[in-house]
């Protein structure tokens, strides 16, 4: 509900030119008396007139108002806050108040008509639309829009598009991922000895340049792969083993996609710490370039990085600012994974490295991103938001970033100016997006928080 208490007092200009404090006193008396309303006393109030407490400094006057709504029913306040209102006649703002309340259905009319009684104007406003995204894990499911123009059905320039007993091939393997449902067991794939050799070239070629140009991290994460995950080139590794290993290492888990998702899609499943993952491999007339993501790209660009915990943390943070964001903010978070975990370039060493999956699954580009050509900029959202970027060719800019704990703060900076009426925050317990609307569920979450602390605070005190 909005509430229009026409007041001149409560805007800047009605301040300044404020003679009328008489009038306000009255009218909030008159209201007061209306509604039976009751004042409370101020403990170190400096001043009474007409039962009225309050404090007064140079002309403003501080005073706590209680008022009662006549009636016989039940009210809950969630929220409450003040808002500028329409201008009136004079040049002045009213001042407005804006409250959600939970009230039975049976006592609205009752609940309504009591506010008017006390105020000039009560009226119910639509709540701000937000667009919807999902609140559990398996919520993902319906986060299934595919962008096709890249696919070898549509593109005519995909490397696949003249082979039907490929195209047949990647329909069947994508079909497994449209079927599959959230909690049940990754699909496996039979990979062919054509398929294979396709890896093996892709593999060979990437590993042998990945040790002078591949971030630390990246490096950790794909020995660890070779080791504990069945990385190599003679064998293409399963989703459901390399989802078991991350889920060890950050959390994070994979789930088989389609095809390349649309990017609100694509991004709200990092909130939940999920890598949509395509499971088909590229065509072998083309074995270093794929138009479209494919299980190279995945399992050789991505998955590595999600095995550190730095870079696990950034990826979720992009996924959660992205929940209910509108079309515009869903662009430019878009394009900052672009420039980041798609083709970011991080300082390690006093030399510059890459981190980003679209370079570390592209011998040509990575090559290129690393070499004098290519402009470098430092890690800065606000600029990268806006970046054009290409997805023809290679990129003429590149951000580099001091560090994934630097990225990560300045990307937390960044997703507090995306304008959405809530925040977000994931339970782990639960798999489950909470969203932060009413002081109850804060004070859930301070809770849960405080006994965080505590156990810290208790690990600190047994070394001192
Ligand atoms: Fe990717």
């Amino acid at each position: 509900f909005l509430i229009n208490r026409k007041s001149p007092c409560s805007t800047k200009n009605g301040g300044a030119q404020a003679p009328p404090f008489a009038g306000r006193e009255q009218s909030l008396i008159e209201d007061a008396r209306r509604s039976a309303a009751v004042l409370a006393g101020l403990s170190g109030s400096s001043r009474a007139r007409d039962g009225l407490v309050f404090e007064q400094k140079d002309g403003r006057v501080t005073i706590n108002v209680l008022f009662a709504l006549s009636g016989t029913f039940e009210a809950k306040l969630l929220h409450v806050e003040s808002r500028p209102g329409r201008k009136s006649k004079n040049g002045a703002t009213d001042l407005e108040f804006f409250m959600k309340c939970e009230v039975h259905s049976s006592d609205l009319d009752v609940f309504v008509n009591s506010l008017k009684r006390v105020v000039d104007d009560v009226r119910s406003v639509p709540e701000e639309k937000v667009p919807w995204f999902p609140r559990q894990i398996k919520d993902l499911d319906r986060c299934n829009m595919l962008i096709t123009k890249f696919d070898p059905d549509m593109d005519q320039d995909h490397p696949g598009h003249s082979d039907p007993e490929y195209r047949k091939r990647r329909a069947f393997i994508s079909e497994l991922a449209f079927t599959h449902k959230q909690g049940e067991p990754l699909p496996t794939v039979e990979y062919t000895a054509e398929e294979v050799s396709t890896w093996r070239h892709v593999y060979r070629q990437l590993r042998g340049i990945y040790p002078g140009l591949a971030c630390r991290q990246f490096l950790d994460g794909l020995q660890q792969l070779e080791e504990e995950a069945g990385y190599g080139e003679d064998r293409i590794p399963q989703l459901r083993e390399v989802s078991a290993f991350l889920k060890g290492k950050t959390g994070f888990q994979l789930r088989p996609v389609a095809g390349l998702l649309s990017a609100r899609d694509f991004l709200c499943s990092l909130a939940f710490r999920v890598f949509q993952c395509t499971q088909y491999i590229r065509h072998s007339s083309a074995p270093m370039h794929s138009p479209e993501p494919d299980c190279c790209h995945e399992l050789l660009g991505h998955i590595p990085m999600l095995a550190d915990k730095e870079f696990a943390q950034f990826s979720q943070e992009i996924g959660l600012a992205s929940l209910g964001a509108s079309d515009e903010d869903i662009e430019k978070l878009s394009t900052l994974y672009w420039f980041t975990v798609e083709f970011g370039l991080c300082k390690q060493n006093g030399a510059v490295k890459a981190y980003g999956a679209g370079l570390l699954s592209s011998y040509g580009e990575l090559v290129y991103a690393l070499s004098n050509e290519p402009e470098y900029k430092p890690f800065n959202p606000e600029e990268m938001a806006t970046q054009p970027y290409q997805d023809q060719t290679y990129q003429p800019v590149y951000f580099v970033s001091e560090s994934f704990e630097d990225a990560k703060t300045k990307m937390r900076r960044y997703s507090a100016t995306i304008k959405r009426p809530f925040a977000v925050r994931y339970d782990p317990f639960t798999c489950s997006v909470e969203v932060l609307d009413q002081p109850g569920k804060i004070q859930d979450s301070l809770s849960r928080l405080r006994g965080d602390l505590k156990t810290l605070q208790s690990a600190l005190e047994k070394f001192s």
